[in-house]
């Protein structure tokens, strides 16, 4: 540990100074407009796993954007370590509510503020500089496999093929994640497990064109109020999902995982102090915790149709749209929950409009294992850095590829993520804290020493 600790110290700005210059590429995967900045990140991941010792780094091409491969594969009675993560970032809109442009990080309270600090560049990074410490300390304990893509953000669209055409060169005994959150850092936690999602896209049509909002008001089906009562009645009384089948594969906690869930340490008004909200929502019967980890829902992420520009204008549109996403919890499968989805908008359609619904992406729940050397590692590397040990999680974001890993390699994973739900994912103001990159960097090594001797 006194090594670890001596290499960060001594590399402090060098370390921090990189993860500044990755945050600098506007690496949006959702915008064709950033395809240069995106294919810019790729190439500067390859470099500096380069640099830090990695063999074979190849930046591998796919139907989208490329995968950064690279290993160290030391020998092969060590177990193999396989670190995923990603260097694509979520759009910054809208722009107009940052304090500092989201691609020029500013660092303000030991804070650096920038689209992907935490999600996902400065937790990912914090592997690449641990691999370096333990490469130039001489104590890499693991061998090791990277593989950073760049669609996370939107659906790791092409990597089931990937992983599908690479399962030799995957081959590992655990895949290791930084890229959820934890309680706080007084309160270290690992989540276990991910939910899975169903997005899609309706658009209602009325009318053939646009028409003036007196002459035909009235008589004619306004798609916005349609779409609009379709969504609202996809909930009822209850905050529980109206869709036929929907519930149907979930899986209830049994009393003493709901028990154990719910010790973690959370306070209800300080969230809602936090959010600046009156009151908490949700489905009855389940309290915010349950609620986030382990229920599934419905968001309308985005919702749009006829005038919105200056003043008014008396319009009965045409069309109306909405993005809504459902997350998933085990055993939903994502096409079911889609095709479900889609016969349900169907049937909602009354005859004076059209409904078209589009399949966006998808990706499966997930539950990790406690019991396995790598969590037991995991636990041990975080109570050894942190001084406290780190308490189980359900965490309500998803990440599609872990489940894909199960299916395809067989391989499960850890979520290891140094990020708390505060640093603003996919919002303005993004941040992550100085103090929890140094300490990432500091713990991962510990991880390798751990997961070496409890594999043996
Ligand atoms: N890193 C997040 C997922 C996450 C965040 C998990 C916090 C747990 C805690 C990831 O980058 C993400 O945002 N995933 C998307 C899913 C994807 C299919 C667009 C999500 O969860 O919305
Ligand atoms: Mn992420
Ligand atoms: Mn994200």
């Amino acid at each position: 540990m006194q090594e670890i600790k001596k290499y960060v110290e001594l590399n402090k700005q060098r370390f921090l100074d990189e993860l500044l210059e990755l945050l600098r590429f506007p690496s949006v995967s959702a915008d064709p407009k950033y395809k240069a900045d995106v294919l810019n990140a790729a190439e500067f991941v390859a470099e500096k796993l380069k640099a830090a010792g990695a063999d074979q780094v190849e930046v591998c091409q796919t139907a989208g954007y490329p995968v950064i491969y690279g290993e160290k594969l030391v020998d092969p009675s060590l177990p193999t370590i396989l670190v995923y993560g990603h260097y694509d970032v979520q759009p910054a809109d809208p722009l107009e509510l940052w304090d500092t442009p989201p691609f020029e990080p500013a660092i303000r309270d030991g804070k650096i503020y920038a689209r992907g600090a935490a999600d996902d560049k400065g937790q990912f990074y914090m592997h690449v500089k641990a691999f370096e410490l333990m490469m130039k300390t001489g104590t890499l304990g693991c061998n090791v496999k990277f593989m950073i893509e760049g669609e996370e953000e939107i659906g790791s669209v092409h990597l089931a093929e990937f992983v599908k055409s690479n399962v030799e060169r995957l081959t590992a005994d655990v895949v290791l994640i930084s890229d959820t959150s934890m309680i706080s850092m007084e309160n270290p936690s690992i989540e276990t497990g991910l939910r899975g999602m169903s997005y899609l896209e309706v658009e209602v049509t009325g009318p053939n064109r646009d028409l003036h909002s007196g002459v035909y008001g009235g008589a004619v089906a306004n798609p916005i109020t349609i779409l609009c009562q379709m969504i609202a009645s996809l909930h009822d009384e209850n905050n529980h999902i109206t869709i036929p089948e929907f519930y149907d594969k979930v899986i209830e906690l049994g009393p003493e995982e709901k028990t154990a869930l719910n010790k973690a340490p959370f306070d209800l008004e300080d969230y809602k102090k936090d959010l600046g909200i009156g009151e908490e929502w949700g489905e009855k019967g389940y309290t915010t915790l349950e609620r986030t980890g382990t229920r599934p829902t419905m968001e309308v992420n985005g919702i749009w149709g006829g005038y919105i520009g200056e003043g008014a204008k008396t319009v009965l549109p045409s069309k109306a749209n909405a993005k809504i996403s459902f997350r998933l919890v085990p055993n939903q499968n994502s096409s079911e929950i889609a095709a479900i989805v889609q016969q349900h908008m169907q049937k909602l359609a009354p005859a004076s409009v059209k409904v078209k619904v589009v399949n966006h992406h998808g990706g499966e729940p997930v539950v990790t294992p406690t019991d396995s050397p790598a969590y037991r590692a995991a636990e041990k590397a975080i109570e050894e850095s942190f001084g406290k040990k780190p308490i189980p999680t359900r965490g309500g974001g998803s990440i599609p590829i872990v489940a894909l890993f199960e299916d395809v390699l067989g391989i499960k994973s850890v979520l290891m993520g140094f990020g708390l739900d505060s640093d603003g994912l996919h919002s303005p103001n993004e941040k992550y804290d100085i103090y929890n990159y140094y300490k990432g960097i500091e713990t991962l090594p510990l991880f390798h020493k751990y997961f070496a001797e409890f594999r043996k």
